[in-house]
This record gives C-alpha cells, structure tokens and sequence, in this order.
C-alpha cells in the first residue's frame, strides 16, 4: 500500500511548519518548498520540496498556504480536477482579496468591527478620515502582504498615506482604493478556525506582533514573532469571538454560495465593548502557525482532510491541543519591510535546532551551489520553541536565535515578554 502524500503550496515557514506537523502522520512534498523544507520526520515519514506545480503532484491532500493563489483560484482548479484540497475557493477567499467585500459580508452578516468607508478619490477619503477620532487607519483595499496598513495619530501623515495609496505607487494595483477605519483598542488575538463549508473549530488561539521594533514601535510587518495560548485572553474569549465573529461570517459566505473549506483566520480585538474583528484572512497565519501548530496534539492530516472532505465533525476531537506553550521569534534581513537585503550568508541554524523543544523554520532562505544557506527574503528565518511556560518556551527560543546570524540580523527582545511576566504570580 502507497503511503497518504499531502501537498503543502508555498515556500514560507508557515508552509514548513504546516510540513513539520503533517509529517507526524504522513509523508509531505511541498511546492515550491524551501531549503529548509527536506528530510525523514521523527514519524519516518519524509518532508521534500519539489518545485514541480501542484497540478502535477500525486498527493490525497493539497493544502494551500499563502493568499495569492487561493484568491486566484488554485482551489477552485484543483478541486475540478477531483481532488481533496483545505484552502477556499475565489468565492470565499475574497474575504482577504477585498477588505472592501469582507467590510459588506461583516456588515450583513452582524459581525462586530470598525466603522470603514472605502474611497477611490484623496478627498472624501480625507474628509471622512477628519470625521473620525484619532488614531487614523488608513489601509489599502487588496493583498498588501501585511504591510498596506498605517496607524497614526498623525492627520497629515495619514492624509500622505492615502494619497500614496491610491497613486498606485505604494502597492500598485492593491492601492487603487483605500479603506479608512475607526481606530479600535485592546489586546489582539489571532484566531484560527478549520471550517468545513458549514462548521468550524477553533486551533489554540496565539498573538503576533506586527510592529518591526521592541515596544510594538516602528511600520507593521508581516509578523515579527508569535506565542500561544494568550492567557490575556482566556477560552472564554476564544468561544465569544467564534459566536460572535467566525460563525456568523462562515454562515453569511455559505448562504452567498461559497462553500468555505479551509483555514479562516480572524484577527480580533478585545476592546471594552467584546471582541471586534480586526481582519479576515483565509489561509494559516505566519508567523502564528509556527506556535499554533507545534501545539495541536491530534492529527492534522486526519482534520484537515475531513474539512476539506465537508464534515470536519469526525475528526474534530484532532484539534486537541498541548497545555505546552509556544514561543517564536522572527530573524529579519536588515532593511525589512521596506527594502530588505538577501544573499549573506547565514549560519548557526543546526546549532539552534538542536536545543530541546526548538525547531527553525525557513521563511526566506535559499542554497547556493555550493550549498552555502543564505537570506533571500525580508523574514529570514523564524525560531520556534515549546516549553511547559510560555517563560520557558520564550527563554528556549532566544537561547536558539542567538545561535543564529547573518550580516544585519535583527529581532524583536519583546516576543510573549508581556505575557511571560504575567505568569510570574
Ligand atoms: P491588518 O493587516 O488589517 O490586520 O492590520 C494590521 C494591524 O494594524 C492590526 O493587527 C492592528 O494592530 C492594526 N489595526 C488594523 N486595523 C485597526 C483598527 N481599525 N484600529 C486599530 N488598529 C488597527
Ligand atoms: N501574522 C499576520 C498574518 O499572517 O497575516
């Protein structure tokens, strides 16, 4: 009997780590892969990349990681071609390809958020924007990897935002319509529910950080760093936020006809008036999946593929987690998020891999010839550890990254800084 292969696309260490954990119970090709990305997992099973497209891959699963090709459709070709894939259709993920349509659906579908108006034109972007109290959101209406959103109390910095946005010279065609939010307040909480079209079930929840610097300063990244479970927060906000956010919006895309099979992620605020949703993405988080996963005690091939087979229920006690903690904490190139440089050398990654609990996951790496492992991204690489505290988890991870280096590295000191101190009774 041939062995279950599942096909992850993408090339991130969000891909490696859902590779990593997939692998516990099944052998994993990923496209295009990574370096990182290669290897016989503790299970025996083996982990490659291929650059070979998904189409042309034997798998009985396709996960698809990133954004762009579930927004174009990847999902929609796959699944015509009768095979079993997690990751929503274009229907349903436009949700994150237009913040614009994901506003409409909220708004319809009774899901808390901010106050939003979407312009094409500076001025009654601006006008609106004086309307409304400071901080000012100004964010772009299509995929901005993570970084078309500015937050500032700033009226003329916002204003030369939108003007920047909608010139197209910021985020190209992205930009050509701008979102302008009310600002909202409060602890945030990255929430990841597997759904099946009709049903979901929540992952361990985890908060990232998105600001480049320590001390949440300087522009918002694609995610810095990332720990789980969010004491902060509790269950009781995990469960509010599924009621109150992801049930109401998988119901509202199922009754527009999207039949919603894969990861919808929410991004939500706990302000003093409950959990508002910040953003909807419809793929795994990076970096969160880099704590969420290591912590998911059952099988994910077993959940992922009854989601994506329409009925997660007999495989829902798969989503099981670890009291474990997870901490990671992401090595960027020098200049990231603006202009980031590749090609130094890196070294150091073994080394850190072989601390206990500690498993490096390539996000932007790429091997020379010569098989010299060098930076070829903004986030470089993300060090992931689990401990029995989110302290331990947090001491275990920084103890790997300074392992790690390259020419320029930098890394936020504050990952779970916060909330490890707040175990401290
Ligand atoms: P997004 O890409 O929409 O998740 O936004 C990135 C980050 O910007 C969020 O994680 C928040 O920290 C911040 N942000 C986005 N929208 C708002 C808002 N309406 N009020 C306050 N902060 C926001
Ligand atoms: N960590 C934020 C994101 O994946 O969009």
């Amino acid at each position: 009997m041939t062995r279950a292969t599942v096909c992850v696309v993408g090339s991130g260490a969000r891909e490696h780590a859902i590779a990593w954990s997939l692998a516990r119970s099944a052998d994993v090709v990923v496209t295009p892969g990574n370096p990182g990305i290669g290897g016989v997992a503790p299970s025996g099973h083996t982990i490659r990349s291929d650059p070979k497209p998904p189409q042309l891959l034997d798998a009985s699963l396709y996960v698809i990681g990133p954004e762009v090709p579930l927004v174009e459709g990847l999902a929609d070709e796959l699944r015509a071609g009768g095979r079993l894939v997690f990751g929503p259709g274009a229907a349903g993920a436009r949700l994150e390809g237009s913040k614009a349509f994901m506003k409409q659906l909220c708004a319809g579908a009774g899901v808390p958020t901010a106050a939003w108006a979407c312009f094409a034109e500076p001025s009654p972007a601006i006008e609106f924007m004086k309307s409304l109290a400071p901080p000012y959101v100004v964010k772009t209406d299509g995929l901005a990897a993570g970084k078309g959103v500015l937050v500032t109390s700033d009226l003329a910095e916002a204003a030369a935002d939108v003007a920047a946005k909608l010139s197209g010279s910021a985020f190209g065609g992205a930009g050509r319509r701008v979102v302008i939010e009310e600002a909202m307040a409060g602890p945030e909480l990255s929430l990841f529910a597997v759904c099946d079209g009709t049903r979901a079930l929540p992952l361990p929840e985890a908060q990232d950080f998105k600001r480049l610097g320590d001390g949440d300063t300087g522009p918002n990244t694609g995610g810095m760093g990332a720990y789980s479970p969010v004491p902060s927060a509790g269950d009781a906000a995990v469960s509010e936020a599924m009621g109150r956010i992801v049930e109401p919006a998988l119901d509202a895309l199922s009754r527009s006809g999207a039949d919603y099979r894969g990861l919808l992620y929410a991004g939500v605020m706990l302000t003093p008036d409950g959990p508002k949703l910040v953003e909807f993405n419809v793929r795994f988080g990076d970096p969160e999946t880099e704590v969420v996963l290591p912590r998911v005690r059952g099988d994910l091939v077993e959940l992922l593929a009854a989601a994506a087979g329409g009925d997660l229920r007999p495989a829902a006690a798969e989503a099981a987690c670890a009291p474990d903690a997870a901490v990671c904490v992401v090595a960027a190139a020098p200049g990231y998020p603006e202009a980031p440089r590749s090609g130094t050398p890196i070294s150091g990654v073994r080394a850190a891999g072989t601390l206990p609990g500690v498993t490096v996951f390539h996000a932007g790496t790429r091997r020379l010839d010569d098989g010299t492992l060098v930076t070829a991204g903004g986030r470089v690489l993300c060090v992931s550890a689990l401990g029995s505290t989110i302290t331990a988890a947090r001491a275990r991870a920084y103890e790997a990254i300074a392992r790690v280096g390259f020419e320029g590295m930098t890394y936020r000191r504050d990952i779970a800084e916060a909330a490890a101190k707040s175990e401290v009774t």
